[in-house]
Formats: structure tokens, C-alpha cells, sequence
């Protein structure tokens, strides 16, 4: 079995080699209970789950070495495209005195993401559209540290930019996952990357670093940026 090692880096975060490739786990919150199926193994006393690049973009972009996810065991989150919350619950597993706030729109989506996630008090299930920030504004208090964005729209980055404006701290980071084909099926893949970037800068966005998500998932790049100003519009 491979050996497992806390990252040196990332809170709440443990990995493996095998070969060159590295696997990634985080402690589970919930002992005993898995959310998709993925596996977990025990470190020091500790239940990991290991976590899925095929499945998590997040993880996706650990695994093609992002320099940094932010995530720290008192950050707050507000993640847009929560599903069932595969990635949710590992982000769950890192905030342990943090919140996250989970929007989705889909009834069975959130219905499921309810059932998984009914032990892990650090979530709060939302059903919303993540278009209309000021339906669920009275849900979020204060402001948070990250905004993760992953609802495949072709609108994601305005929808994006408008959840941050509204809801993210000054300095706060916002992490974005485009997924190319949902924007426009005609454009290469790298045009895309750089219109949607484009808007980010426009918007005072500081691009912290990009990270393409092939072979885990296809026409995706994750963006990590820094947002600069707050109107001070959140929890109004
Ligand atoms: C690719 S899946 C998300 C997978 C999830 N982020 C994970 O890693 O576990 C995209 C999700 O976004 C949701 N979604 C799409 N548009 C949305 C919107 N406008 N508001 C809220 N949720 C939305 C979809 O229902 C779907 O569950």
C-alpha cells in the first residue's frame, strides 16, 4: 500500500505516490460515511477518503500541480454547482471551523446533496440560481474567503464575477472551473480560456494561476484569481 504523508503545504490535505502519480485524501469529518463511492484508508488513527481527480475538479487541479487551492481549516466558501456534493464534502473535510455555503438549482441535485451531507454541520445546502445572488443573500452572513465556481453555464463568468462582487471578501480568492464546450462549441478551447480570463481582468481580478484539467476532465482550465475591490454590497 502506499505510503501516505500530511501535505506540507495544503491544510487538511494528505497524499501518496504511486509511480510519479500522486493521490490525494482528506480526513474525514464524517467517520464511517463516504459520499461516491471513493475509497478510504486509515493514517495515525485518522479515516482518510481519497479523492477523486476523475471526479473533483478541484482535485483535478491538485493533481496537475496547482500551486495553491487556498482552502484553510477556517476559511469560508460560497461554491456555486454543488450537485450531490462530491467536491463539496471533500472542501467540507478541509473547513473544519469553516463554513460552506452550497448553491445549486437542481431539486434532485440538492435533495441528494442534503442526504450525503446531513452529519457535516460546516454545510449549508442552498437551492438556488446561482444567477440571482440576491435570492440567497440572507442565508450568507458576513463575507467569504473564497468564491468556487462550477455550473458549466455559458454565463458562468458573469455569474461568477456578480456572486463576488456581492459576497467576497476584499483580497478574497475566487476559483473558477470553465469548461470550454458550454460556452461555445465552435471556438478552439484556448480562445474561450482567454475571453473569459479577459472579462476577470476587466473586472480587477488578479490571475493567480491556470490550470489545465486534461486528461481528468477535457476543455476545462481551473482559474484561481484574486479579487481586489468589495462594493460592501454582501448580506444586504
Ligand atoms: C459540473 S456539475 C458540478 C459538480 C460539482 N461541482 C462537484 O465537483 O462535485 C454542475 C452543477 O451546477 C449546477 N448548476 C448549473 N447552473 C446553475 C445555476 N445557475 N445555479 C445553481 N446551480 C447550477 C448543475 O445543476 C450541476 O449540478
Amino acid at each position: 500500500m502506499a505510503k501516505i504523508k500530511k501535505h506540507p503545504k495544503f491544510d487538511g490535505i494528505y497524499y501518496s505516490y504511486r509511480g510519479n502519480t500522486q493521490a490525494f485524501y482528506t480526513k474525514n469529518l464524517d467517520v464511517g460515511n463516504t459520499i461516491y463511492g471513493e475509497r478510504t484508508q486509515y493514517y495515525k488513527g485518522k479515516e482518510l477518503r481519497k479523492w477523486d481527480p476523475n471526479r473533483s475538479k478541484l482535485c483535478a487541479a491538485l493533481t496537475k500541480n496547482a500551486r495553491n487551492i487556498y482552502f484553510t481549516k477556517n476559511s469560508n466558501c460560497l461554491y456555486l454547482g454543488a450537485s450531490s456534493g462530491t467536491t463539496v464534502s471533500h472542501i467540507s473535510d478541509i473547513l473544519t471551523e469553516g463554513i460552506i455555503y452550497a448553491v445549486e438549482f437542481a431539486p434532485r441535485s440538492i435533495r441528494e446533496l442534503v442526504q450525503n451531507t446531513e452529519n457535516r454541520k460546516n454545510i449549508i445546502p442552498i437551492l438556488a440560481d446561482a444567477k440571482k445572488p440576491v435570492e440567497y443573500a440572507r442565508y450568507i452572513v458576513g463575507a467569504v474567503d473564497i468564491v468556487y465556481e462550477d455550473v458549466a453555464q455559458p454565463d458562468l463568468t458573469e455569474i461568477g464575477i456578480a456572486n463576488c462582487k456581492k459576497f467576497l471578501t476584499s483580497g478574497g480568492i475566487f476559483i473558477m472551473a470553465i469548461k470550454a464546450r458550454s460556452i461555445d462549441v465552435v471556438s478552439s478551447p484556448k480562445d474561450i480560456y482567454v475571453q473569459e480570463i479577459d472579462k476577470l481582468k476587466e473586472e480587477n481580478f488578479e490571475i493567480l494561476e491556470e490550470i489545465n484539467l486534461s486528461p481528468y476532465s477535457q476543455d476545462h482550465l481551473v482559474v484561481i484569481s484574486r479579487y481586489f475591490e468589495n462594493t460592501g454590497e454582501y448580506n444586504k
